[in-house]
């Protein structure tokens, strides 16, 4: 048993080196955020950056309908299946993070699509998700014109599925373009893996203009979804790893592909449990539980477990914060005709 556990570990060490470079390798010195051997971002022109000029009532007049529109399609599409509202989710984060939110990451018929890439690859629901965006996009052009992009589709979708799921509405800033390619590689690749410090996750974040309590509360997206047992295997090979732990451990060795729920109180439901289940020692990934590792992200931690209500008002306003993310260009792009 001692055995097939340590090949477990080892071979989800492997696949997680695979899938998340940026935990095994440095940057390349051509980028203009590069990470050092301490794992901090060490930024010499600001890349990616929080955008004015998006507003909430952006489509009021030219798309009236707009937000029913996507409601209903959320809505609808979430029945059919809740997993749906996680991979949206994890999504949007994904696309948002390495050059702002301009849907390049549903950009999926080129050969250099960032669904090709290793963060993006266990995005499970990857293809349907970005079906339903192009299922919406063509309900809402058909309604209003050419008007919307697919960003802000996405913005909207995410924010209904969190809503969905039994978070609280938030303002969702509109009036952004979408990328006609996919971003580069380098960027992509500097999206967090499970595997970093408390240090570097702080920096990561940093060097997308969001603090430690964007940190700690977007982390909470993870009160929904599921990580498979190579994104947590590296817990595995330390010595005085607990009781939870070792379930953990148990779990993947009797099946390793197996898919553990992130919340593992009320996994399908978007609450503050994730915060509680941390403090209790229940946390799954290592970027979880790092969370308690540094004074400031401890006393989010502890302030969002305490209380439902500032959870969900804290990751309203960071969501918001983090759809406003755009690239060095700034808002350029333009509103494509189909979303994939
Ligand atoms: C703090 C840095 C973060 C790290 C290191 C991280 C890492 C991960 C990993 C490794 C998984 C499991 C993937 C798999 O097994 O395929 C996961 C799942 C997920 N992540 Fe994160 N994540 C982070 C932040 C975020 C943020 C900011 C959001 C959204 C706001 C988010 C939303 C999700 C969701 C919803 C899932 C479940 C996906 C599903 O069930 O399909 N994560 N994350």
């Amino acid at each position: 048993m001692a055995c097939s556990r340590a090949m477990v570990a080892i071979v989800g060490l492997v696949i997680a080196g695979l899938l998340f470079p940026a935990a095994s390798s440095s940057m390349r010195p051509d980028q203009l955020i590069t990470m050092t051997t301490d794992g901090q971002y060490h930024s010499t022109h600001p890349v990616v950056t929080i955008a004015d000029g998006l507003t909430a009532d952006y489509h009021d007049v030219s798309c009236p309908d707009l937000r029913g529109i996507v409601r209903t399609a959320v809505v609808e599409a979430l029945q059919g299946d809740i997993t749906i509202a996680a991979d949206l989710l994890r999504m949007f984060f994904h696309d948002c993070f390495p050059q702002g939110c301009d849907a390049s990451i549903l950009l999926l018929g080129t050969p250099w699509s960032e669904m090709r890439m290793p963060p993006n690859l266990s995005l499970d629901k990857r293809r349907k998700v970005a079906f339903l965006m192009e299922d919406i996009r063509a309900k809402v052009h058909k309604a209003c014109g050419p008007t919307v992009s697919c960003a802000d589709i996405m913005a909207l979708a995410t924010h209904d599925a969190v809503v969905a799921s039994g978070g609280k509405p938030y303002h969702v800033p509109l009036g952004r373009l979408d990328s006609s390619q996919p971003a580069p590689r380098r960027f992509v690749e500097q999206l967090p893996p499970p595997t970093f410090s408390i240090d570097q996750l702080i920096g990561a974040f940093s060097s997308r203009s969001l603090d430690e309590k964007d940190l700690v509360v977007l982390s909470g997206a993870h009160t929904i979804g599921k990580a498979r047992c190579a994104t947590f295997s590296d817990r595995f090979t330390s010595a005085d790893s607990g009781d939870f732990v070792r379930r953990l451990q148990d779990n993947c060795t009797t099946d390793v592909n197996r898919r553990q729920d992130l919340d593992v109180t009320t996994p399908e439901k978007f609450d503050n449990k994730y915060y509680i289940n941390l403090k209790e020692g229940k946390g799954v990934l290592t970027s979880d539980v790092q969370l308690l590792l540094n004074e400031s992200t401890r006393a989010y931690v502890n302030d969002f477990a305490d209380n439902e209500w500032w959870f969900w008002n804290q990751f309203g306003t960071s969501m918001s914060k983090m759809g406003m993310l755009q690239g060095p260009q700034g808002n350029v792009g333009r509103i494509r005709r189909h979303c994939y």
